[in-house]
């Protein structure tokens, strides 16, 4: 296997795992070189301006279409539809999921937490936890209802894709476009791993635009890594797993799906480490929005309302003047999934841990915990450094809907609330 990278975000990359493969001047020749097929793979409308269009040219030893017809399989334990339940207001918070007992791959240890918009019009996100402990074997597997957002927390994962293979584990993440063939091994010495995934079902996240922030900060496109092109050449009895229209299926093939020899094109699986954020922040006084943390975004067709905001709380110094160092209380009009990747985060020292979580949905109340307004109010100001620390956020525009599943499953934390009550009242005249 081949664990080279091309740098670059969304940039036009050729590769070629067999010299030659790769077709001079033109896309779909009458004969593509080595006896390969030609095949398209287009993650946009063809006619979507330039500056946004998506599409790979694959040289690939089989045509996609060589499988036998899809029959549905179980969705196990994820969710593509909203339950029939109340969304509640609260604030809700969840412990992590065990990984099982019982042999799992990726598909299989797919959990949804909570989901919102509705994929069959391409808008909103699904939220997962996934738990594995075996690699996929001769399972592939494609989303043909959303891009992947992949944030492992435990164990390192290598993701053989059509177009290359990429490593993975806490403190990076991967993204898996639509349609993109895949499979998912845990690497040897990680027998136990578990990570979020953000199911993207509206518009590609992307890098945001900088505004007055400059040419340079934030996630820097060249610390965006997509794989170079590598193949397996083999026969079998072979699985296809498709998600598509809400649902898993499963069609039998012979070869191996992972056989494209060459490609070149936009629209291709990337890793990014998280530790190589550019973190900006107040250097007066004021905490900014969590905003200014964000490293990818998916837009919907509002200007500045994003379908999903992908942003981080890494590593990072706090040096304002004068200023309440963790986020201020707060109600927002944006629905915010929270995870935790490794460390403490620091307006939740307790109860919120890696692999757990938190959903605070539009306009309910939340913000630091008493412990944490308690110290942060007390504390000197000087520069303080936050070490050792990941969290990140799903946000969307959308009312995020926790699963019959989150509100049933024992690792919800009834007494969340209680984290806020021992407030006291400081006015005085
Ligand atoms: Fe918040």
């Amino acid at each position: 296997m081949n664990l080279k990278y091309q740098t670059g975000f969304g940039n036009e990359f050729a590769t070629e795992a067999v010299e030659g493969a790769l077709p001079v001047g033109m896309n779909s020749p009458q004969r593509a070189p080595l006896g390969l097929y030609a095949e398209q793979l287009s993650g946009t409308a063809f006619t979507v301006p330039r500056s946004g269009n998506k599409r790979t040219w694959t040289y690939r030893i089989r045509p996609s279409v060589m499988h036998k017809p899809f029959e549905r399989i179980d969705n196990g334990r994820w969710q593509s539809k909203p339950d029939d339940i109340d969304v509640t207001p609260n604030q809700l918070r969840w412990d992590p999921l065990p990984v099982p007992a019982e042999p799992t791959d990726f598909v299989e240890g797919i959990t949804t937490i909570a989901l919102n918009g509705d994929l069959m019009s391409q808008a909103g996100i699904g939220i997962h936890i996934y738990t594995l402990n075996r690699g996929m074997g001769d399972r592939y597997f494609y989303n043909a209802d959303a891009e992947m957002l992949i944030v492992p927390e435990m164990g390192r994962l290598g993701f053989l894709t059509e177009l290359g293979a990429i490593q993975a584990g806490a403190g990076e993440i991967v993204v898996i476009p639509r349609g993109v063939r895949f499979k998912v091994e845990p690497h040897p010495d990680d027998k136990q791993c578990r990570g979020y995934i953000c199911e993207n079902y509206g518009a590609q996240f992307r890098i945001p635009d900088l505004g007055p922030i400059g040419a340079n900060g934030l996630a820097n496109p060249r610390d965006f890594e997509t794989p170079v092109a590598w193949y397996e050449d083999r026969e079998g009895d072979f699985e296809q797993v498709a998600k598509f229209a809400g649902n898993l299926w499963s069609a039998p093939m012979t070869h191996s799906p992972l056989d494209v020899v060459g490609w070149h094109g936009n629209y291709a699986p990337y890793r990014y480490d998280l530790r190589r954020f550019n973190t900006i922040g107040s250097i007066s006084y004021d905490h900014p929005d969590p905003s200014i943390f964000t490293v990818l975004t998916s837009p919907s067709g509002e200007p500045g309302v994003a379908n999903c905001d992908f942003a981080i709380f890494p590593e990072r110094w706090l040096v304002a003047e004068n200023t309440f160092r963790p986020p201020w209380y707060h109600r927002n009009y944006m629905s915010e999934y929270m995870g935790l990747v490794y460390g403490q985060y620091d307006a939740k020292e307790e109860g919120f841990v890696p692999g757990g979580g938190s959903l605070h949905n539009q306009m309910s109340a939340h913000g630091p915990d008493l412990d944490a307004f308690e110290k942060a109010s007390n504390a000197t100001l000087a520069p303080q450094k936050l070490e050792g620390t990941m969290a990140f956020m799903f946000e969307s525009r959308y009312i995020i809907r926790p699963t019959r599943f989150a509100m049933e499953c024992s690792q919800l934390q009834h007494q969340y609330s209680d984290v806020w009550q021992g407030l006291k009242k400081n006015f005085a005249k």
